[in-house]
C-alpha cells in the first residue's frame, strides 16, 4: 500500500465569472520514503493538490475523488481526522516561511510549543529537541539564535527554520510547496541540497512543488508534469530527462536556464498558460502544441504507460513529436 495515494483527484472553485477548473482527475501514488516532483507553470493547479491533501482548500473550492494516507481516506475529512495527521504526519513547507511562521513569538517558543502540544513533553525538553533541529538544519548557533523572532533571520535562513520547525514531529511526509522560489539562487541551491540531505537522513517522503523542472533534478526520484490541472507525463526522472515524452515537458526542458549557456535567450514555451475556467475538454496545452490537431482541441488520450514506468497523455504518437 502507499503512503499517499490520490485517485482521480479534481478541485473547481466558483467565483463570480464562474466555475475554475483548477484539478482535473490527478491519479498519483508514492510510497514511504520516496521523492515525487510535481513540475508546471504558475497556475497549473500544483498548490491545490498540496491544499486538497492538507485540508487546506478556500472556502469557495470543492475537492472529489480520493485521497488516502496511509490508506486512510483523507479528502474533505472531519477536523478530527485530519487535524492530528496534519500536524503530525505530513508536514508542509511554503514558498515564504512568514505564512507558517508568528512574527510575533521567539522561534524557542513557537518550536517548544509544537512538542509541547503534539508530543505532551515538557518545555526545557523541547526547546533542546527544537535546538537539535536548527543544529540539523545548519544553522550556525543554534543554541543562541533559538531566541531570536522570525524577522530577525535572513530570508534563506528563515526557511531553514520553518523546514527545522515542519520536521520536529518526524512527519512521514513532507510536501515543499515552491520551497526556494522566494530565494535568490545561490541560497536556492543550498535549501535543495539541505532538503536532499534531511530527506535522506530523516526517510520521510517527499513531495516537491516547483515550476522550474531544473530544481527536480538531483533531488526527485519520479517527476509529474501538470498543465491545466492534467497529468501531461509522469516518469521516472531521469528518462524524462533523456526522452522527454510530451510536447510540453520539452518546452519546460528548454526553459531551464544552464549554466553554459549563461546571457543566452531561454526559449520560454510561446502562448500563456489556459484559461482555467474553461471546461476541461481537450488537451488543455492544444493551443500552444506545435503538435497539435483539430482532435486536440476536442479530447485527450487518457494516460498510458508507452515504456515501464513512464505514462503519457497526448494524441500524437511518439514518433508524430519526434
Ligand atoms: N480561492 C480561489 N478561487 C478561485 N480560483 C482559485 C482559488 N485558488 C486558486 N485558484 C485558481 O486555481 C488555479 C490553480 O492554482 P494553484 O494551484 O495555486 O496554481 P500553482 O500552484 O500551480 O501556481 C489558478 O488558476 C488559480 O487562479
Ligand atoms: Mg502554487
Amino acid at each position: 500500500m502507499a503512503l499517499l495515494e490520490i485517485t482521480d483527484l479534481s478541485v473547481a472553485f466558483d467565483t463570480q465569472e464562474g466555475v475554475v477548473n483548477a484539478v482535473n482527475g490527478v491519479t498519483l501514488a508514492l510510497d514511504r520514503g520516496r521523492t515525487l516532483g510535481i513540475v508546471g507553470e504558475s497556475g497549473s493547479g500544483k498548490s491545490q493538490i498540496a491544499f486538497s491533501v492538507m485540508g487546506l482548500l478556500a472556502k469557495n473550492g470543492r475537492a472529489t475523488g480520493s485521497v488516502r494516507f496511509d490508506g486512510r481516506e483523507i479528502l474533505n475529512a472531519r477536523p478530527a481526522v485530519i487535524n492530528p495527521i496534519r500536524a503530525q504526519k505530513i508536514a508542509m513547507v511554503f514558498q515564504d516561511p512568514m505564512t507558517s511562521l508568528n512574527p510575533y513569538m521567539r522561534i524557542s517558543d513557537q518550536m517548544a510549543e509544537v512538542l509541547v502540544h503534539h508530543k505532551g513533553i515538557g518545555k526545557s525538553e523541547a526547546v533542546a529537541e527544537a535546538v537539535r533541529m536548527l543544529d540539523a538544519v545548519k544553522i550556525p548557533d543554534a543554541a543562541g539564535r533559538i531566541r531570536l523572532y522570525p524577522h530577525e533571520f535572513s530570508g534563506g535562513m528563515r526557511q531553514r527554520v520553518m523546514i527545522a520547525m515542519s520536521l520536529l514531529c518526524r512527519p512521514d511526509l513532507l510536501i515543499a510547496d515552491e520551497p526556494t522560489t522566494a530565494l535568490d539562487v545561490t541560497v536556492q541551491a543550498q535549501i535543495m541540497t539541505l532538503l536532499g540531505e534531511l530527506q535522506r537522513d530523516f526517510g520521510m517522503a517527499t513531495v516537491l512543488i516547483t515550476h522550474d523542472l531544473g530544481v527536480i533534478a538531483g533531488f526527485c526520484e519520479e517527476v509529474l508534469v501538470l498543465y491545466g490541472g492534467q497529468v501531461m507525463e509522469t516518469s521516472p526522472t531521469d528518462p524524462l530527462f533523456e526522452s522527454p515524452a510530451h510536447p510540453y515537458t520539452r518546452g519546460l526542458l528548454a526553459a531551464i536556464p544552464r549554466v553554459d549557456q549563461e546571457g543566452e535567450e531561454l526559449d520560454a514555451i510561446p502562448g500563456s498558460p489556459p484559461n482555467m475556467t474553461r471546461a476541461p475538454k481537450g488537451c488543455p496545452f492544444a493551443p500552444r502544441c506545435a503538435f497539435a490537431g483539430e482532435d486536440c482541441l476536442d479530447h485527450l488520450a487518457p494516460l498510458s504507460e508507452f515504456s515501464p514506468g513512464r505514462f503519457r497523455a497526448c494524441n500524437r504518437s511518439l514518433e508524430e513529436i519526434a
